[in-house]
């Protein structure tokens, strides 16, 4: 990696054409209890920094005009480790913290953690969907989160794994099976493994309305989002936005979103 394309800055990301990124900031003071959904939707309830920064990505997607007729959303990025499952965890969280439904669906198939992190260890789930092999709402998993569990987050494991199954798909079935399980929700993300790892996201993309690009700030090359974006885009589904993650105001740079401040003032 050429040390001059890492990306590390705020004014990279948007100079590389991700423009006007959400910032999602550096949370490792925040307890979650590590990868468990009940434990990040109560980190989410009682940190309205956290809150804040989350509705304001599911305010900036569902601006796009491909989530105005659709409703789902590939969560996916370069490198693993840069932040998908816990962005797509918590935007599902988030949505369903402000009552509307929402679906998390577990599409890192060859590493699934959505099933252990709401503690199931069951094997069906979006692979027998995509086969048409079960209806949608024999495998989703309602998890009850929130002030006296008053909200439910629906979760949908990964299935049964091989490495053939998503290769050899017959996708227009696969999209159609996806559809009909998912119309019910007001929004559905989809995490996802790299895009640069396997051709499995790239893959998944066809069955979503919308993909978003996470971005590790600080760890991401610009080079290497750059050429993850042009694949995915090859897809023909679009790359409604970028939201860089970890982003720690004194190591990258400022936020831009210096008004965040003033709606938390405004809800006292
Ligand atoms: N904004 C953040 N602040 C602190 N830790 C984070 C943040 N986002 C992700 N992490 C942590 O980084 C690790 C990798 O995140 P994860 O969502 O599993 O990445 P990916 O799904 O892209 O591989 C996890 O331990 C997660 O808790
Ligand atoms: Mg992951």
């Amino acid at each position: 990696m050429k040390l001059d394309s890492k990306l590390d800055t705020l004014n990279k990301l948007q100079s590389g054409r991700t423009s006007r990124a959400p910032v999602l900031p550096e949370l490792s003071h925040v307890r979650a209890n590590g990868g468990r959904l009940s434990a990040l939707a109560e980190a989410i309830s009682q940190n309205p920094e956290i809150e804040d920064a989350y509705i304001a990505l599911l305010g900036a997607l569902r601006m796009s005009p491909s989530l105005v007729s659709g409703n789902s959303i590939l969560v996916t990025s370069t490198a693993p480790g840069e932040g998908k499952t816990t962005i797509a965890s918590c935007l599902a969280i988030t949505s369903s913290l402000a009552g509307q439904a929402a679906l998390l669906v577990d599409g890192d198939l060859r590493r699934s953690s959505l099933g252990l992190a709401i503690g199931i260890t069951d094997s069906v789930g979006l692979t027998e969907v995509l086969l048409g092999e079960t209806a949608g709402a024999d495998v989703i998993h309602r998890l009850r989160i929130g002030q006296s569990n008053s909200s439910v987050v629906n979760v949908m494991a990964g299935g049964r794994k091989s490495p053939m199954i998503l290769p050899t798909m017959d996708w227009a079935k696969a999209k159609a099976a996806f559809k009909s399980v998912s119309q019910d929700f007001g929004i559905v993300l989809v995490d996802s493994p790299p895009v640069l790892a396997a051709n499995d996201a790239l893959l998944l993309a066809s069955i979503v309305d919308a993909i978003l690009l996470v971005v590790g700030a600080g760890s991401a090359d610009l080079d290497e989002v750059r050429r993850a974006k042009q694949q995915l885009e090859q897809t023909g589904t679009p790359v409604i936005g970028a939201v860089l993650n970890r982003f720690e105001p004194k190591a990258h740079g400022r936020s831009n979103q210096p008004y965040r401040s003033y709606y938390r003032d405004s809800k006292r």
